[in-house]
């Protein structure tokens, strides 16, 4: 049969209107960047990686990755640490957050995350994996799920052993990124290892890596059977990218339409960033978007140089002036702010009160 990417699925309760989820990325996954991708027809998007030492030491800026906002959902925030009991209070602060799912991270091959026994480590310690999924899961209502890599050296195999336990843990869910966490994001995504995952458990598999087009995703869903692809450099400044997976049609955005897009985002990035974060945050955005052969070089070059966020703003419609009323347009469809759960709104008892 046919695979169908606009069908529904679920990970426990949690009903998914698509099989397209967008990746938790670092640096990148901010609350604009979920909105925008369930605009664009995302069935799940994911929070980047929160530390949950930062959450135990209510490190401010940790925080500030709980925001939630109503046109969000389903979303999941992941989470990472190896400490069973800090990554169930991590997870029990995300459930309040109002997050839907709770994910964890056992893929996150950098130096820093590996050496407290987090991230990628723990595709080579599947008794304390085992141990932290289950607190997780006992703390919380909403499903658990977890994203993995294939294992840490090349060629490793170690997500086929590890994957069933967690699910013997709780998971209910699990995402795959075939890439050994030595590969960092050199060569391919081995899918093979995806399908024999999905033989493996019983819940759904989501397969991440390489998926950038339509044929891609579908290729990938016929030859691993997982439930749902994850796409997440493909959709780095290209929202269209997604609306092109799931519907199928080509959607080449006119230079306004990538303007509007990205003046939407710098302002909801302000929002949530403060300016003077965004400023630095948001350069990479502008090279993701404005290229693609979309505007010439040198636009990208001067968009980089200036201080403000607000004299980008003025050079794209400048640029492109046919962008305002779409920039109106969008905007007036945007949930209001005040629809967001705000941490001061979080029950105290959550937080220990002080
Ligand atoms: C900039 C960047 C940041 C990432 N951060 C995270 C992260 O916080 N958590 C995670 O599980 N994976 C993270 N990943 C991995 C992606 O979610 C995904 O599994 C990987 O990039 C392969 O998919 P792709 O080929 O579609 O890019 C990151 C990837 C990139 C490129």
């Amino acid at each position: 049969m046919p695979v169908n990417l606009q069908e529904r699925w679920s990970i426990g309760a949690v009903e998914v209107p698509t099989r397209i989820v967008l990746a938790p990325m670092a640096g990148v996954s901010i609350q604009a960047f979920r909105r925008q991708g369930r605009r664009f027809g995302a069935g799940l998007v994911c929070s980047e990686m929160v530390s949950s030492a930062g959450l135990e030491h209510r490190n401010e800026k940790t925080f500030g990755y709980l925001r939630v906002a109503s046109d969000e959902h389903p979303l999941a925030i992941q989470i990472f640490g190896s400490e069973p009991r800090a990554m169930a209070d991590a997870a029990r602060m995300v459930e309040a957050a109002g997050a839907d799912i709770v994910d964890m991270n056992f893929g996150c091959p950098v130096r820093k995350v590996t050496k407290t026994g987090a991230g990628a480590h723990l595709m080579e310690d599947p008794v304390l994996a085992g141990r932290v999924v289950e607190a997780v899961a006992a703390a919380v209502d909403v499903p658990v799920t977890v994203k993995m890599r294939r294992g840490v050296e090349n060629g490793s195999r170690a997500c086929l052993e590890l994957g069933p336990r967690l699910v013997e843990a709780g998971a209910a869910a699990l995402t795959l990124h075939p890439r050994s966490a030595q590969q960092m994001y050199t060569g391919e995504a081995d899918h093979a290892l995806t399908a024999e995952l999905v033989e493996r458990v019983g819940v759904p598999v989501i397969a991440s890596g390489d998926v950038t087009s339509r044929e891609r995703a579908l290729a990938v869903l016929e030859q691993t059977g997982a439930a749902a692809v994850m796409v997440a450099r493909g959709a780095q400044g290209n929202p269209w990218a997604l609306r092109e997976i799931v519907e199928g049609e080509s959607f080449r955005p006119s230079r306004e339409e990538v303007a509007a897009e990205l003046v939407v985002f710098i302002r909801e990035a302000v929002r949530e960033l403060g300016e003077q974060r965004a400023v630095g945050f948001l350069k990479k955005f502008y090279g993701w978007y404005l290229g693609h052969g979309r505007f010439p070089k040198p636009f990208k070059q001067e968009l980089v140089q200036l201080h403000t966020t607000e004299e980008v703003v003025t050079r794209l419609f400048a640029a492109a002036p046919g962008a305002a009323p779409l920039v109106e347009r969008l905007e007036s469809e945007l949930p209001a702010a005040e629809d967001e759960t705000l941490l001061d709104r979080l029950p105290i008892s959550v937080y220990g009160g002080g």
